[in-house]
């Protein structure tokens, strides 16, 4: 099994679905895990179901500020970071003719500028060597209707991957991506409260997985811990698509 004893992990909106399962899995394999989020309340109960070496802090990737005080934190508490798995992001759904500027800006504001402000701020703590995990999404490469923003801020991450395995590989900094496809989380499931945009989804989303499933969080934690352990050590600028086959096939 994968050890992570000694290692200190950071999870961004480590509190709810895709991070939490990170986060729970980096914990299990040994690591000293930070998780970040907006909700304290969340934050709590997730540190709560972790029940590890755990530590909750607020902060709102959006904020440069928020991220330099988080870090801070880390740093006076384990002197560095050796995994940071920048996973915080939201979701709109607009068809092309209803976008809005706030739509717009909510969502480049946390998954394209929060990304790049996850990551930067994070450069005088991160260890030589150490993995950061950027998580993307299947949409990136798929054109699902209602995602005009937030698929093309998914693959933005793409190239960032790419860009930050150059600009860091002097630090032996691997830089990784994970492309989850759809899976059951709070967030996913929040859009789901008309029963018509569910059976919508279940028929042109799920119905396009392969594997005709919707994936489940714990199974993108297995992915996040194999790209931020030295399972993945010959692994940079990469994108794992866990994905049920959904971009694949
Ligand atoms: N679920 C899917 O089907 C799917 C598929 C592909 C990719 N993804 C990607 O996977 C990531 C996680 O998705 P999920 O479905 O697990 O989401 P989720 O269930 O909505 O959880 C999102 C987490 O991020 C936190 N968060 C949101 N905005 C934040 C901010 N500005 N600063 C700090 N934390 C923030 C939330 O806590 P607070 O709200 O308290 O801050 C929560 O802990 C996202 O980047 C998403 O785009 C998801």
């Amino acid at each position: 099994m994968t050890s992570l004893t000694g290692k200190v992990a950071v999870v961004t909106g480590g509190s709810e679905g895709i991070g939490l399962a990170a986060a729970q899995r980096l914990a299990e394999a040994g690591a000293s895990v930070f998780i970040l989020g907006r909700r304290q309340s969340v934050l709590d109960a997730a540190v709560k179901e972790i029940g590890a070496d755990v530590t909750a802090i607020v902060a709102d990737v959006s904020s440069q500020a928020d991220l330099r005080s988080a870090y801070e934190a880390v740093q006076a508490a384990k002197g560095k970071i050796d995994i940071l798995v920048a996973n915080a992001g939201v979701q709109n759904r607009e068809p092309l003719g209803d976008i809005t500027e706030e739509g717009v800006d909510a969502q480049l504001a946390i998954n394209f500028k929060g990304v790049i402000w996850t990551v930067q701020e994070a450069l005088p703590a991160l260890k030589d060597g150490s993995s950061i995990v950027l998580v993307s999404s299947g949409t990136a490469v798929k054109g699902i209707p209602n995602r005009t923003v937030y698929s093309a801020t998914k693959a933005a991450i793409r190239s960032f991957a790419r860009t930050w395995a150059n600009e860091l590989k002097g630090r032996r900094i691997r830089v990784n991506v994970l492309s989850p496809g759809p899976i059951l989380t709070p967030g996913l499931e929040a859009g789901f409260a008309d029963p018509k945009v569910k059976e919508a989804y279940y028929t042109n989303v799920i119905g396009a997985v392969p594997m005709g499933r919707p994936g489940e969080a714990h199974e993108m934690g297995e992915a996040v811990l194999f790209l931020a352990s030295d399972a993945s050590s010959f692994m940079t600028g990469a994108d794992l698509q866990a994905d049920g086959g959904f971009t694949q096939v």
